[in-house]
């Protein structure tokens, strides 16, 4: 079974992406790692993760500009931290600035097959938990229309608890608004293939 590193790196092969950035790392053993890449680099507050940046997202994107001399973008961005749907968000409208032209970013925990995992804020330290991600992701537009075509721009890659593969650049989502509305659990578990646009590995490969 393919998981989210498996993921990545086809993405890197298949773009010739040479920057990486993941947000939220824990041990860089079971992901960081393994990433092959010509550049990475990783964020997370906790000491133990042994992060290149340690800080919050927010605080590394507020600080980025002074970091990368204003220059740098990144072709593929790991968003893998708070797993809050606010805080997603705010990843996610972060990143879309950092990100190149044809780059994609890629959002774990998007697929959760129980609510018990998505209970928000986290009831127990330990044992599986999605947070509230799905809530986010379900509001992102699958579509683009450019030039009169539909085109899509969002799928949610059916591996590993639901990784989001965004590959719309900035255009793609500022013509957008996020739809509006509380999304339930019960709504969200009726309709997860067409909120999430649910694909399967094998599929997605052969895009
Ligand atoms: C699920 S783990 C990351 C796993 C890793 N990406 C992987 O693929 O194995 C989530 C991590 O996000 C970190 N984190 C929590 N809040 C964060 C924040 N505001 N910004 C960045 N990282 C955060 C936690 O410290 C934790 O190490």
């Amino acid at each position: 079974m393919q998981t989210r590193t498996d993921l990545i790196n086809f993405l890197i092969k298949k773009h010739g992406y040479k920057r990486y950035l993941e947000i939220g790392v824990q041990n860089t053993a079971q992901n960081f790692d393994k990433i092959e890449v010509e550049y990475k680099v990783c964020v997370d507050p906790d000491p133990k993760a042994k992060a290149s940046y340690l800080m919050t997202s927010d605080e590394f994107f507020e600080n980025c500009k002074s970091f990368f001399m204003n220059e740098m973008k990144f072709d593929i961005i790991f968003i893998d931290g708070m797993h809050t749907a606010e805080q997603v968000k705010k990843d996610f409208e972060n990143s879309i600035y950092l990100l190149s032209e044809g780059g994609s970013i890629i959002l774990h925990d998007c697929n959760p097959l129980k609510e018990e995992y998505t209970i928000v804020p986290r009831p127990k330290p330990t044992g599986n938990w999605h947070g509230d991600v799905y809530k986010f992701v379900s509001r992102i537009p699958k579509t683009n229309i450019i030039s009169g075509i539909p085109k899509n721009q969002f799928y949610t890659v059916n591996i590993d608890c639901g990784c989001g593969v965004y590959f719309g650049g900035i255009d793609g989502i500022s013509r957008h608004r996020y739809k509006s509305g509380l999304l339930t659990w019960q709504m969200f578990d009726k309709n997860r293939n067409e909120l999430l646009n649910l694909i399967e590995w094998d599929d997605f490969i052969k895009l």
